[in-house]
């Protein structure tokens, strides 16, 4: 398994490129199954989570094209077949195939997701949006058995909280469903509303898509599509703190300030400069770090995917600050990884205090999932000597390039293959 050997104490400047969002590409990919047209997905991340999605809707026999940063993927001769237990276990979001091929072929079968490592993540929401558009849905050896006999038919949905996941299903099924549907309560984040301009391009009538209320015009008449992914708002937040964390200045090429304004607040408030270049967004901090306080929350509040980078640049302010995780129940694996580089951080519940300034030296530590182990990237930037981090197949899963992109702008990062 590859390792990441990193020496901290570099300051960081130049420009880094952000790719497109992994977690707007994901749902686009699988929602390609809907249309027998095919869609071209461009600004698509060269990341593995990307690659096993392509996989999965190439399991359903659609045929994929794929050149560096683009893909088409023609469903026209795919068949709904049975989506296993591995598959999914690889990657949750593999559970979004679930809609498209019920909604185009009349039943699916997908493996319920376990537990996973951030927590029980249960697709109930998923199931119960289906079963109101007229699926029914049963739970047989460890598959979700859905079918639609008579065919999906538009309704209100109200979902119980704005889950990302399950607002994407919904919508995703009631393009194919009869009469019109309305989602209420829907997820707001920038990637939901990219997905229904994908859905769109391939021809289905979404509006409201970003906002709390979604309405779907439904059964869809497909056509070609070209459908270009939005930059990662994630990947820009974290080479922010990156730029913050140094004491640097990156140009974060692509970023949009409009999806990130709640995490420009808490950088400013930490001490971080931002402002929009012509390419993108400028972030930099000249004087002392600050304590500060976040809560995650679902967009537009703090987003729960960058917690744990923001936890790294909470270890170099000075004085307390205090993370609150309301979204995943245990969302602090990168926490004892970090009191390994010496931060001070007491954990309670869903709540972690860190205290910041505690002298943070190079070690051994080990990358339990793809946030955690980019946070124990950002802390090794700073800490004093070598750090060696383990795993970095997590980070691969949804960071392009991330030692090439850190190395162009002054880090000492290297790649050590196993
Ligand atoms: C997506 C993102 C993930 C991000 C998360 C929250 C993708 C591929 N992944 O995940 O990176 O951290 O949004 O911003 O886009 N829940 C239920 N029942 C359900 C569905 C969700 O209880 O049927 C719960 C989850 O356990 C979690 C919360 O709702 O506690 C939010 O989950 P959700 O918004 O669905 O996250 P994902 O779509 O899985």
């Amino acid at each position: 398994m590859d390792r990441l050997r990193i020496v901290g104490g570099r300051r960081l400047e130049g420009a880094v490129t952000i790719s497109g969002a992994k977690n707007a590409a994901l749902p686009q990919i699988a929602a390609a199954l809907l249309s027998p047209y095919p869609v071209e997905l461009t600004n698509l991340p060269d990341v593995t989570d990307v690659e096993n999605m392509l996989g999965v809707v190439r399991l359903h026999g659609a045929e994929v094209t794929r050149s560096a940063h683009s893909a088409t993927i023609d469903a026209g001769a795919a068949a709904s077949r049975e989506t296993s237990y591995d598959t999914v276990r690889r990657m949750r979001a593999t559970v979004l195939v679930l809609a498209p091929l019920l909604a185009r072929f009349g039943h699916a079968r997908v493996s319920l997701p376990g537990g996973c490592a951030i927590g029980a993540r249960p697709v109930d929401m998923h199931v119960a949006a289906l079963a109101a558009l007229g699926a029914s849905i049963a739970i047989e050896n460890g598959l979700i058995v859905a079918s639609t006999p008579q065919g999906l038919t538009g309704t209100r949905i109200v979902l119980s909280s704005p889950s990302v996941g399950a607002t994407e299903t919904a919508m995703m099924a009631a393009t194919a469903a009869k009469g019109e549907t309305e989602i209420l309560n829907a997820a707001r984040e920038p990637e939901v509303a990219d997905l229904a301009a994908c859905l769109n391009a391939m021809g289905a009538r979404i509006e409201g898509a970003g906002t709390h209320r979604i309405l779907i015009g439904g059964t869809t008449s497909w056509r070609p599509a070209r459908h270009d992914i939005i930059p990662d708002r994630i990947e820009a937040g974290t080479y922010a703190v990156a730029a913050a964390i140094t004491g640097g200045q990156l140009e974060l090429t692509n970023a949009r300030l409009e999806h990130m304004a709640s995490v420009v607040q808490v950088l400013e408030a930490a001490g971080a400069s931002v402002w929009p270049g012509d390419r993108g967004l400028i972030v930099s901090r000249g004087g002392q770090l600050k304590a500060i306080d976040i809560t995650t929350e679902p967009y537009p509040g703090f987003p729960t995917d960058l917690q744990a980078q923001f936890m790294a640049l909470m270890c170099r302010a000075d004085g307390a600050s205090l993370v609150r995780e309301t979204i995943f129940e245990n969302r602090f694996m990168h926490v004892p990884e970090l009191m390994r580089l010496g931060a001070n951080i007491k954990l309670q519940g869903t709540m972690a205090l860190v205290r910041g300034g505690a002298p943070m030296k190079g070690a051994q530590v080990m990358a339990t999932d793809l946030r955690a182990s980019v946070s124990l990237v950002l802390a090794a930037l700073v800490c004093e000597g070598e750090t060696t981090i383990n795993r970095v197949y997590h980070l691969d899963r949804g960071y392009e390039q991330l030692d090439r992109k850190l190395r162009l702008c002054g880090a000492d990062i290297e790649r050590v293959r196993a």
